[in-house]
């Protein structure tokens, strides 16, 4: 068979993304390409990502059709069992950091992403995927584990001890906060939308769960927000002076106030993040693997995908949904 099955975006809709969605069942199988592999892909994971680019966010037009997908775990064609680092970038244009390159891309903006039967990309974004997790597991982690990782650890210099607020509790880069920061010697605060997220929270690592909003007992030294606009005012508010507050995301809306004298008057560090090197990227798989993390995710299968993306944008989701493509 040339074709496979493929989730494309194929238009762009701000207020409704999945207009453009197609659940493709003939969609050309990936040529082959000097340098890059082919992985069978096992299971792949919905990301808000595909739905700014189903929203004309950050993806040119000029780019349709793309295979959505900014994670994904599979099989190559010699047998070695793999998961994807989702960021593409070229280490000496970054000055050393690929993260940091202009021209860096994420799985899915330049070429298409891994929400297909088969995927092509350059060898050097295959990792071996660590025994001890399933191929669902391997492609939870990615980009919202990856990102989560980098900003808690590189962007914020979170150590052993510190005080850490994560804003939310279900998202994929929340859970994924809430538990790495655990893992790694944090005292870890959660905010969540409601009593049953902040349980939640507390059920992957939080050591306190409360409202969005609420006045903590006590500052802490880093705050990770990927909420934005709806969370923003309580992270100014919640950290330390001098602490760091690291963002990656603005699901509620970019343009809060930026409450420069806050800003300065506390000595606030404001760091933005995204993706994360190679190296992060197994720093993180070695992470959930000695520490024995389990990221927190559902499986569905291809047909169950545009509800899924209906879910996920609802914020009725817990951690992670990742797509059975076997
Ligand atoms: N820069 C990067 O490299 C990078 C990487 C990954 C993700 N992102 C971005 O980061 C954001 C989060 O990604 P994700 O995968 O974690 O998304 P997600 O799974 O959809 O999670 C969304 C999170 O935002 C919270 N939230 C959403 N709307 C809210 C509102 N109105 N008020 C309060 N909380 C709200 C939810 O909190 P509750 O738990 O309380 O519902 C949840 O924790 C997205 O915008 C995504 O595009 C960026």
């Amino acid at each position: 068979m040339t074709t496979m099955r493929a989730v494309v975006a194929v238009g762009q809709s701000y207020d409704d993304p999945l207009a453009h969605l197609v659940l493709d069942r003939s969609y050309p199988r990936p040529e082959p390409r000097a340098g890059w592999t082919r992985v069978f892909v096992k299971a792949a994971s919905l990301n808000p990502h595909d739905l700014w680019t189903l929203r004309g966010v950050g993806h040119p037009a000029e780019r349709l059709p793309i295979v959505l997908g900014c994670d994904a775990a599979g099989v190559t064609e010699d047998g070695r069992e793999v998961v994807v680092h989702p960021v593409l970038g070229e280490p000496r244009r970054g000055g050393g950091d690929e993260t940091f390159d202009p021209r860096r891309s994420i799985l899915s903006e330049a070429f298409d992403g891994g929400l297909a039967e088969e995927l092509l990309v350059p060898d050097h974004m295959l990792v071996d995927k660590p025994s001890s997790l399933t191929f669902s597991q391997a492609a939870s982690l990615g980009i919202a584990w990856g990102t989560a990782f980098r900003m808690l650890f590189t962007r914020a210099g979170v150590k052993p001890g510190d005080r850490v607020l994560v804003q939310g509790a279900s998202g994929g880069v929340a859970s994924a906060s809430i538990a790495m920061a655990r893992a790694a010697g944090a005292i870890v605060t959660a905010t969540a939308r409601s009593e049953e997220k902040m349980r939640f929270a507390e059920s992957i690592g939080a050591h306190t769960a409360v409202a969005h909003g609420e006045r903590l007992a006590e500052k802490v030294d880093v705050v990770i927000d990927s909420v934005g606009e709806a969370t923003w005012r309580h992270s100014l508010r919640a950290v330390r002076p001098g602490g760091v507050i690291a963002t990656c995301g603005a699901t509620s809306g970019a343009m809060p106030a930026a409450e420069l004298q806050r800003v300065f008057y506390q000595q606030l560090s404001i760091v933005g993040s995204t993706g994360c090197t190679g190296g992060e990227f197994e720093a993180m798989l070695r992470l959930v693997e000695s520490a024995g993390l389990s990221p927190a995710h559902e499986v569905i299968a291809f047909d169950e995908i545009r509800e899924g993306f209906a879910r996920l944008d609802s914020g009725e989701v817990r951690g992670k949904i990742v797509v059975d493509m076997a």
